[in-house]
């Protein structure tokens, strides 16, 4: 295969129709996987470029490489093929702060950008395109008229410079408002978040990965304001927390009806983290309803929802209980369990059922729709690995004061 008499119409009809080819493949792949059809790419019109200028580069490198070994070719194919995809994603990331698509549940990826499989999924399409594609394309598009092929690439330059303006705009657009989002998400009501996202349909439908990235940006903007809110109050809380300090009555007041419900105290039976699970949902309970009453969130909910997180009467480390079988992942389970305990014997309202189901996300796959439940899933988290961390150093220290006891033991035995 050579460049010799290729005209420009022809390269941009090229690359029009492979990046048209493009479009079908990803159409047909995440309409398939979504079960709807989605528009795939972020252009507006049906081309994705990004495949246009994969097979470019693909039928530049064949003019020169195409006397080596069939091997050696597929793997500059992959190297090239994987390059232009890393940094595709990698630019899309940086210019607009978004992230396209994500490979980091893949095995073998790198920074989510590229991963293995993928990358030999276009090794093999790239063999089948210099093999049985281009070649068929190539002599379709040579036998069309120049003229034609003239008129039509000019018409085809000048839709995708407008669609190519316009998806820019709008994606700037969209980038605009996702930062707006983080900055605001405390200050904004939920039908305005509601709002933001559902003004950007089509683009997060083409890219399904990008609301678990917002998501995942929010979560952590949450992390870092709790983390200066909790700078301000930490000693505070957990000395109430330790006991040394009563909870303020409006809190009981809250939690009144559950906190001293016959069922609900069996939470004391099982043991959790390093104390009981009543001990710790009492804790993040306490927790989140400090944290929501500074956000100015509503704390009520936050603080019964909090407390009914871990609503399980089993131990977790022992599988074989009815309402956990071998086979579950109790991580999985248990917010499930927890929620259909908590309808048993009390009234929810939504924020309070979002509380209990989310509060393992992103364990739980679809993300929690209230701060309220951003804020619980956090002290979760936080308490959680506190009473670890605790009960680790606690370990320690009862180890080493057992050592040194030995010690100890054995030196006054070697004295008599
Ligand atoms: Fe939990
Ligand atoms: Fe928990």
């Amino acid at each position: 295969m050579t460049f010799d008499n290729i005209t420009v119409s022809q390269i941009i009809i090229l690359f029009t129709i492979y990046s048209f080819m493009g479009w079908v493949i990803e159409g047909v792949y995440r309409s398939i996987s979504q079960r709807q059809f989605i528009n795939a790419g972020f252009l507006y019109g049906p081309f994705l470029p990004i495949y246009g200028s994969g097979a470019a580069f693909i039928i530049g490198l064949q003019y020169f490489i195409h006397p080596w070994p069939l091997l050696v070719q597929l793997v500059v194919y992959g190297i090239i093929l994987t390059l232009i995809e890393y940094f595709t994603g990698f630019a899309f990331e940086k210019i607009f702060k978004l992230k396209l698509w994500d490979y980091s549940e893949h095995k073998f990826n790198i920074q989510g950008r590229v991963c293995l499989l993928f990358s030999l999924f276009w090794t093999i399409m790239a063999l089948a395109f210099v093999t049985f594609i281009h070649p068929a394309v190539l002599r379709y598009v040579r036998s069309l008229d120049e003229t034609l092929l003239r008129i039509l690439s000019i018409v085809i330059v000048i839709y995708v410079f407008t669609d190519f303006v316009f998806s820019i705009v709008s994606l700037t657009a969209f980038k605009n408002k996702i930062s707006y989002l983080y900055s605001e998400y405390f200050n904004l009501s939920d039908a305005e978040i509601e709002k933001i996202f559902s003004s950007f349909k089509r683009l997060r439908t083409a890219y399904p990965d990008l609301r678990r990235y917002i998501n995942n940006n929010i979560n952590t903007g949450i992390k870092n304001r709790m983390s200066t809110f909790l700078k301000s109050i930490q000693e505070k809380i957990i000395l109430n927390m330790e006991g040394r300090k009563p909870f303020e009555n409006e809190f009981y007041d809250i939690i009144n009806d559950i906190h001293t419900h016959d069922e609900f105290l069996k939470l004391k039976l099982y043991y959790h983290h390093n104390s009981s699970i009543y001990d710790h949902v009492m804790d993040v309970s306490y927790f989140s309803y400090r944290a929501c009453k500074f956000f100015k969130l509503d704390y009520r909910s936050a603080a019964r929802g909090a407390l009914l997180h871990d609503f399980f009467l089993y131990d977790w480390r022992n599988h074989d209980v009815p309402d956990l079988p071998a086979e579950k992942n109790h991580g999985i389970e248990h917010p499930k369990i927890a929620l259909a305990n908590a309808r048993k014997h009390f009234m929810l309202n939504e924020i309070e059922e979002d509380i209990i189901r989310k509060h393992m996300w992103p364990l739980t796959l679809v993300p929690p729709k209230y701060k309220e439940s951003f804020i619980v899933s956090f002290a979760d988290t936080y308490l959680a690995s506190k009473e670890f961390v605790s009960n680790f150093k606690r370990n320690k220290t009862i180890k080493r004061e057992k050592k040194q006891a030995d010690k100890h033991k054995k030196k006054n035995k070697r004295r008599n």
